[in-house]
């Protein structure tokens, strides 16, 4: 590879966006975006410890700031009662309303938990926010999922006399408990029937102030992650292990199915209605410093810039630099289990990178590869089989679409395999075998780093696969010599990002523009689908990414001198047909 290709494969086109205030960008980076990327996933926080409770629980929705929300709350059990505080709008705007709660526990157990809302059923509207509170004001509960049958329980619950305060669908859940409370079950038990009832994927974390030992905490489907923290005599709930990872590195994941009861000394798991489960915490050894901005104006920036040191660790250990030897700690290739067909499978930038693997696996190890989208996978009739694999690659390791189609996959007979950044996430738990993408806590509001280290690692799986193939000899030789190559590419990575005042002056050519064409042809052609992902979804102007071929067979009548084409056209075997496509 040479610098200019790296510079290619490397350039943030997020870098030609309009030049708006420092606030529009802050909003644009840590707010509107993360919210269309995590789809709407809320934040959830819990605390039960010694320790006051409120800190704990907004520190840690402020580390899940990044997933956006449009409103946020707190509820606090002290003095025997369960208190609340909520707004709307930025983190900030709750702070006065804190002010106001009584949280002066002296001697008891510290019972907090803390809710970021991204509306889905209701406006955004302070009793629509969480934490919701049943009639009695004794139970209290927020809510990441959706309750799809919440119209048919709401008109069961006001028949039975509830009257309802906001408009969500998550209120509805918190008078089922009080139901289930109120006909003498403790919260366990009332948190296991109340989820029989429910249609969906939810994940919730209740209190209350009958029982101030305990939170309870559950998780049905893929509606986002329940994390347990556990601590020295403290326990932690998230839903996102960056919440709660300053506190503690040792995590319990919930499993789909499964509610806990999470004391200040331990947690117990159960199967819903069913029997008891025992997780084995995984240990994290992200440091929680990474997750800070440091001296960049925001994350994505500051991640864009950690690709050099995110790819020497994705190679780190993995390539003997003297063969050329590629082994995967978490996906071990022997000669008998290499598959006839490999299916991968992610969603956005994911997906994307998939499709720049297809050329590197079928070039390297020649194995056929398809490239699904994870939100289509399961609504077709995929062929897989006991010699197929199926590889999810999520950065997240939580997006819903791509676990659904691992499932799917499984279902129909398939190994599945993953490449994830999160550690302990759901899609790396349910894999027989994973890579771990080692690009560190991705918080920025658009993929960045993960894309380029999950690249990486599909070459270290096709250099794998080819030598274990023992029946193509050229591939096995070629791969070591590829793979050693690999050396090369995080100081030719750095060199592209280090000296290139290019992207801020084309920024400023071209920010008024409506409209962007990227092309690209071959192995380029992905990259400038996500190239022009990335210029809509951080500059808000309309982009295409198109194979440069097919310019000539329609679209090219939408160009004219007011139309920016990026053409990606490195120095390779296409380059010709490239430059060929600027003279056409
Ligand atoms: C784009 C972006 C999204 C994600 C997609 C999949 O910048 O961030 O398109 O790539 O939502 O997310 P993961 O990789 O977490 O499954």
């Amino acid at each position: 590879m040479r610098d200019s290709d790296a510079a290619f494969y490397i350039t943030k086109v997020d870098c030609v966006r309009p030049v708006r205030s420092s606030k529009e960008r802050a909003d644009l980076t840590g707010r509107t975006s993360a919210a269309i990327r995590i789809a709407r996933m809320c934040g959830i926080i819990g605390y039960i410890g010694s320790r006051p409770g409120i800190p704990i629980v907004v520190g840690g929705l402020r580390r899940l700031e990044y997933r956006g929300y449009d409103s946020s709350g707190v509820a606090v059990l002290a003095g025997g009662r369960i208190q609340v505080a909520r707004a709307v709008g930025k983190l900030a705007n709750l702070d006065p309303h804190l002010a106001g709660l009584d949280a002066n526990w002296a001697g008891e157990t510290s019972v907090a938990m803390g809710h970021t809302r991204w509306a889905t059923h209701g406006g955004v509207t302070e009793p629509n926010a969480h934490p919701h509170v049943g009639r009695t004001g004794r139970i209290a509960l927020v809510h990441n999922g959706i309750v799809e049958n919440f119209l048919a329980l709401r008109a069961e619950l006001a028949g039975d006399g509830v009257i309802f305060t906001s408009e969500t669908d998550t209120e509805v859940i918190v008078h089922m408990l009080e139901r289930y409370v109120n006909e003498g079950m403790d919260l366990e038990r009332a948190t296991h029937a109340t989820l029989a009832r429910l249609h969906g994927s939810q994940a919730i974390v209740v209190m209350r102030a009958d029982e101030p030992d305990r939170l309870v905490c559950a998780r049905i489907g893929n509606a986002g992650g329940v994390c347990i923290g556990l601590g020295e005599g403290e326990s932690f709930v998230a839903s996102d292990a960056q919440g709660i990872l300053e506190h503690t590195r040792d995590i319990i994941f919930l499993e789909s199915a499964e509610v806990a009861v999470v004391r200040a000394g331990g947690v117990r798991a159960r199967r819903i209605g069913g029997a008891e489960v025992t997780h084995k915490p995984h240990h994290f050894s992200w440091d929680p410093v990474a997750a800070e901005k440091g001296e960049y104006r925001h994350f994505m920036l500051k991640e864009i810039h950690e690709q050099a040191r995110a790819i020497t660790d994705t190679i780190r250990g993995r390539v003997d630099l003297e063969t050329g030897v590629v082994s995967l700690e978490d996906l071990p290739i022997k000669p008998g289990s290499v598959p006839d067909r490999i299916t991968s499978i992610g969603c956005g930038t994911s997906a994307y990178s998939a499709l720049i693997g297809k050329f590197l696996i079928e070039g390297i190890a020649r194995i056929p590869v398809d490239v699904d989208y994870g939100s289509e996978y399961r609504y077709r009739q995929p062929l897989v089989g006991p010699n197929s694999a199926v590889l999810g690659i999520t950065q997240s390791g939580e997006t819903a679409d791509t676990l659904a189609a691992m499932d799917e996959a499984r279902k129909r007979g398939s190994r599945v395999w993953s490449i994830v950044n999160a550690i302990g996430s759901q899609a790396q738990r349910v894999s027989d075998g994973h890579i771990a993408m080692r690009a560190g806590p991705e918080i920025g509001v658009c993929s960045t780093k993960a894309f380029t280290t999950s690249i990486v690692d599909q070459y270290l799986l096709a250099c794998a696969l080819a030598m274990a193939r023992p029946d193509v000899d050229d591939s096995r030789n070629h791969a070591r010599v590829l793979a050693r190559e690999l050396a090369r590419l995080p100081n030719l990575v750095g060199r592209a990002l280090d000296a290139n005042p290019i992207y801020d002056e084309l920024a400023r050519r071209f920010h008024h523009r409506e409209h962007f064409l990227y092309l690209g042809r071959g192995i380029n052609y992905p990259v400038a689908l996500e190239g022009a992902l990335k210029l809509k979804e951080m500059s808000y102007i309309h982009a295409e990414g198109y194979p440069a071929g097919e310019m000539k067979h329609g679209p090219i009548a939408l160009i004219d001198e007011d139309m920016p084409v990026v053409c990606i056209c490195v120095r390779d075997g296409v380059r010709q047909d490239g430059l060929a496509n600027r003279a056409g």
